[in-house]
């Protein structure tokens, strides 16, 4: 065994990666990708979902007190790396990447087109961790493709879990004991 210096949060990973989508109180929206979310509660429904508190996102949600959790394809690599190094502070990432929106059912914050799974959140409790802040949310609707949700579990293969870095890996196949 080795002592780990820095990254510790890596041995948590893969984590599923999705794209945080927030808005302001003028309507003003944005999104960046995210992988730092956890269930905190099966019963009543609840999220943590941790943001950087110099992003941007981090002051809309602050703000407005929802965010959805958008899960996209390995097809949306592209749009992942686009809404993940760049602040929608000074630019619209949507048009950027060219992200589609469509109405929430139950916040103002947008869905995006293409995702295969959506869970729309109001913050309930905001938890100042350091250089984050962790958002606890109640889970207020949830919807899920069933091409790519099968028995209620992901289908192998398609949708992209962040392992570190650069690096974006996919489970391959399941196994039941
Ligand atoms: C795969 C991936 C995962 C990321 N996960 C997180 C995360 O969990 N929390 C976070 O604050 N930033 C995360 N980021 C970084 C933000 O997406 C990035 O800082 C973004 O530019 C913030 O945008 P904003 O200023 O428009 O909110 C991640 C980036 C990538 C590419």
């Amino acid at each position: 065994m080795q002592y780990l210096k820095e990254n510790f949060y890596r041995l948590l990973h893969p984590k599923i990666v999705f794209l945080l989508t927030s808005i302001s109180k003028e309507g003003k929206e944005n999104v960046m990708a995210c992988a730092w979310a956890t269930p905190a509660s099966e019963e009543p429904p609840k999220v943590i979902v941790c943001v950087a508190k110099e992003n941007y996102t981090a002051e809309l949600i602050l703000e407005t007190k929802e965010f959805v959790i958008n899960i996209p394809t390995r097809n949306m690599l592209n749009e992942i790396w686009i809404c993940g190094s760049k602040s929608g502070r000074h630019i619209n990432k949507f048009d950027l990447a060219g992200l589609k929106k469509i109405k929430a059912e139950k916040v103002s914050a947008p869905l995006i087109e293409g995702c295969v799974g959506y869970i729309e959140c109001k913050v309930t409790e905001t938890v100042d961790a350091g250089e984050c802040y962790a958002f606890l949310a109640d889970v207020i609707s949830c919807k899920v493709d069933k091409n790519y949700f099968k028995g209620g579990v992901w289908i192998p293969n398609q949708i992209p879990m962040h392992l570190g870095g650069k690096k974006i890996v996919y489970f391959r196949d399941e196994k039941t004991t």
